[in-house]
């Protein structure tokens, strides 16, 4: 695999957020007509090839131009500071407010960060969005459905229009993430939808590259942070499918995977199942969190059917809901383990199992679900609390 290309001229435009004015895809050199005084010049315009350097800093010439979208959601933070850091300039595509991109401004290189509004159901917004772009990178994802957002809507038919565009701006790379235990078979309508929508991108671009992460885990993920509150503020927690097993990826990881994805045309036309180092049950992992979290709140092992039938019933009312329907249809339905038969895996992509973070070295971010009196504590893995947390 080729790792950390050279960046060659055609991308090094001043660097004073000037993305908006040239196409970096269509460089033509030498253009005179005949009038000056080495005679005339042959006009080429040159290949469509993307080069990359992975290794300068936020104020060198990455040779990326990429549009992102879903950089507003817990995973899009990683990959808009990854891009940021090594140069690149970022079209951050965004839906809401303003406010839902600012913290990504500060990731990259002063002009570099570009915001572009647009309207998954305007094609239009998105073109605009991708026009000046030579990678275009789709995280776009729900894990439930609203009034407004089928998964179909955002799966399929959201990643068709993204893929559309992109064909048309002729863009060189593009990223598409989906989520292992993608099937079209399959009983959960998230895992359904995003094998659809796969299907449909590599219908459009063949060259795409697909990801599958498992599920991630990092500050405000959707899985550990979750749990997170639950031990904290819930009196007791309420847990279905313990023995459900996971394959738990860092996000760091997982963004790392992509950048490489993106630096290697080996990749170009691949789908990727990726996964973390280690298999937890659901049990497992929740009463790491409850150690990690120096919390003792009791276990309650529920049968999915009522939960589902509660969650079902006050998803619709609640800002952000611990348990969807959706989440555990998939959760049941999906396997959410790297199966043995993945054609490409994480270590296609450059990342060995000891690169890997595991659980313990990634959760970090648990402490923060500690009560106070509990915020310095080491927490003792086999003893499991510390004399300290014993007395408190
Ligand atoms: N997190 C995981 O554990 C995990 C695991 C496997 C696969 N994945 C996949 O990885 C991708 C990124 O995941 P994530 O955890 O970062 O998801 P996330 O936090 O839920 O973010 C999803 C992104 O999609 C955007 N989005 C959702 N519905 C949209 C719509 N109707 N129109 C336009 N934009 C819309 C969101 O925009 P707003 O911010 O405006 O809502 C947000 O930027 C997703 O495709 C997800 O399915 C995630």
């Amino acid at each position: 695999m080729r790792r950390g290309l050279t960046s060659t001229g055609r991308h090094l435009q001043a660097r004073t957020g000037a993305i908006l004015l040239q196409h970096p895809a269509r460089t033509s050199i030498g253009n005179c007509d005949g009038g000056c005084p080495q005679g005339p010049l042959t006009t080429t315009t040159q290949a469509r090839e993307l080069h990359i350097n992975l290794h300068g800093g936020r104020s060198s010439v990455s040779g990326v131009i990429a549009t992102v979208f879903g950089c507003t959601g817990f995973f899009g933070r990683y990959v808009v500071n990854r891009l940021g850091r090594i140069g690149s300039q970022v079209v951050v595509a965004y839906r809401g407010e303003e406010s839902s991109f600012r913290h990504l401004k500060v990731m990259g290189d002063l002009g570099q960060i570009v915001p572009a509004w647009y309207d998954i159901r305007d094609p239009d917004t998105i073109k605009r969005a991708v026009q000046y772009s030579n990678v275009v990178i789709n995280l776009v994802g729900k894990r439930y459905e609203t009034r407004n957002f089928s998964f179909d809507d955002v799966h399929v038919a959201g990643a068709a229009a993204i893929a559309k565009a992109a064909k048309e701006a002729g863009v060189e790379r593009f990223i598409h993430v989906s989520a292992l235990g993608a099937d079209e078979n399959s009983r959960s309508g998230f895992a359904k939808s995003k094998a659809i929508g796969e299907k449909v991108v590599r219908e459009i671009i063949p060259g795409a590259t697909i990801l599958r992460p498992a599920a991630l885990v990092g500050q405000r993920d959707y899985l550990l942070s979750k749990f997170g509150m639950m031990v904290r503020y819930w009196p007791f927690f309420l847990r279905v499918l313990k023995d459900t097993r996971f394959q738990p990826l860092a996000a760091g990881d997982m963004a790392t995977a992509l950048m490489n994805a993106l630096a290697s045309p080996e990749t170009v036309g691949k789908d990727y199942d990726l996964a973390g180092p280690e298999v937890w049950t659901m049990k497992e992992m929740t009463e790491f969190v409850s150690r990690q979290t120096v919390t003792r709140i009791p276990f309650v092992d529920a049968p999915l059917a009522p939960v589902r039938l509660l969650s079902k019933t006050t998803q619709m009312f609640l800002r952000k809901p611990r348990y969807t329907a959706e989440e555990l249809d998939f959760w049941n339905h999906a396997n959410m383990t790297l199966s043995p038969e993945a054609k490409h895996t994480i270590e296609d992509l450059g990342l060995t199992k000891d690169d890997l973070m595991t659980m313990e070295t990634s959760a970090g971010f648990l402490r923060q679900f500690r009560r106070p009196a509990h915020i310095g504590l080491i927490v003792d893995e086999e003893h499991h609390h510390t004399e300290k947390a014993r007395s408190a």
